[in-house]
């Protein structure tokens, strides 16, 4: 295991070119199984994303990766089981559910474990699934899905806008019999591309005014080359740990118009932000300001992966930040590490409230999860000393050459085998 060693209180100073979003190239990876050949631009090397690549191997597709390109080959797929150890590795392989139904009549795959985020239930996939004509038994944990007629298009409501089963549901519809209407579906970016890789597959899918997503299913798709959309939740990261040292960052690659609720944070916090169209630039004050209130929402409102940096953020503002996480119900893991280096939070179920302290000192922490390493990583950035952040293959899991990247704007760290 590996960990990083950060001697704090560099300003950050420099250039870093975002890379594509883990969160949209893992739903595309399991759109490959709907279309023949696919080519995916912009791919992060990610765990995560390697994750993905084996199960589909695992179903006999034939992947190969050369730097972000990869390439799908699904002609001669050999099975439509997702076993126990792939499905563990990877929370979000569940989104892998509806194409492997759509393309093979049927799925086999265990029940997602929990994470570190909380209980991740699907019953909003599972239910939507059996309105689209789906039979789902449960059998010693895993999940028996048939079709015993045909995956038939559904008027669908989703009572939480969910990101997977919103996904899901795009996956096995664009090629049932009629019309799916997806009403309250999730609107992050990343559904968008989705849709844009499946448009280009040959699917019928139009997304309304009000978010409301049409599907008129086809008979089949084709392959496709698709690049993927920048990772907004990478780029709100290195903001933070510009900001959090008082320094400057210029983030290349990226769509700023995705991160809209993030920058009035920012700026309520006394940071100076430029936004061009494919550039964010971000000047800190010496001291950041504590943004009275953060409160995670579905898009486009405050993202909640980017809630624990922002946290990291705020612990050493001038000023006290309310947050409320709106979205998971355990993702305040990284508190307990961040007041080991002296910040002042108070969590209360989804609610926590942090007061803003001169400094942070460095001590030995432990990743609690992707977004909440990366904060422990941002709050090192800063402290006075020396940090330890164990169980960094949390953070590796969305974040490619985040040390390597964080060392080229001036961080003082290395990773070590633990
Ligand atoms: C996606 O997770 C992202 N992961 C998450 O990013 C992100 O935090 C989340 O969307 C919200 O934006 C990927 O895209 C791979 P949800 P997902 O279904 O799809 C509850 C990261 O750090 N829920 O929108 O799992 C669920 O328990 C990760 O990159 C149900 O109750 O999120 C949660 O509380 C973390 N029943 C809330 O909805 C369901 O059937 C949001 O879940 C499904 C979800």
């Amino acid at each position: 295991m590996a960990k990083y060693i950060v001697e704090g209180g560099r300003r950050l100073d420099g250039e870093v070119e975002i890379h594509g979003a883990k969160n949209a190239v893992l739903p595309i990876l399991a759109a490959t199984l709907l279309v023949g050949k696919s080519t995916i631009l912009n791919c992060p090397s990610l765990s995560d994303v390697a994750a993905a690549c084996a199960i589909l191997e695992h179903l006999g597709a034939r992947v190969t990766k050369e730097a972000d390109r990869i390439e799908v080959l699904t002609d001669q797929l050999t099975s439509s089981t997702i076993p126990e150890h792939l499905m563990r590795e990877m929370r979000s392989s569940v989104v892998f559910l509806g194409a492997i139904i759509a393309r093979c009549g049927k799925a086999r795959v265990s029940m997602p474990g929990g994470c570190e985020l909380g209980p991740r239930p699907i019953d909003l996939h599972l239910s939507a699934f059996e309105k689209l004509g789906v039979k789902i038994e449960e059998d010693h944990g895993y999940l028996e899905c048939t079709v015993p007629d045909k995956l038939r298009g559904a008027n669908i409501t989703l009572d939480f806008p969910s990101v997977g089963a919103t996904e899901n549901i795009m996956l096995a519809a664009c090629t049932a019999l009629g019309e799916t209407v997806i009403h309250n579906p999730a609107r992050e970016p990343e559904i968008v591309d989705l849709a844009a890789f499946l448009q280009k597959a040959g699917a019928k899918i139009e997304i309304g005014e009000n978010g409301t997503i049409y599907i008129q299913g086809v008979p089949d798709l084709v392959g496709v080359e698709h690049r993927v959309i920048p990772d907004r939740i990478e780029a709100a990261t290195y903001l933070c740990c510009a900001a959090i040292t008082g320094g400057r960052v210029v983030l290349r690659e990226v769509i700023p118009s995705h991160m809209n609720a993030i920058f009035p944070i920012l700026e309520e916090a006394g940071c100076g932000l430029a936004i061009k169209p494919d550039t964010i630039v971000l000047h800190a004050p010496k001291r950041i300001l504590a943004p009275k209130m953060i409160r995670t929402m579905p898009y486009p409102g405050f993202p909640t992966d980017a809630q624990s940096p922002l946290m990291a953020v705020s612990c050493v503002a001038e000023g006290s930040t309310i947050f409320i996480e709106n979205i998971f119900e355990n993702r305040y893991k990284q508190a307990g590490e961040l007041a080991r280096m002296g910040a002042k939070v108070k969590v209360e179920g989804r609610v926590a409230v942090v007061e803003g302290v001169p400094k942070l000192h460095g001590a030995e922490l432990v990743s609690t999860d992707l977004r909440g390493g990366a904060a422990l990583t941002c709050a090192a950035l800063s402290a006075e000393g020396v940090s330890q952040i164990k169980d960094i293959y949390h953070i590796e899991r969305g974040y490619q050459d985040f040390d390597k990247n964080l060392k080229s704007l001036g961080a003082i760290m290395e990773t070590v085998d633990d």
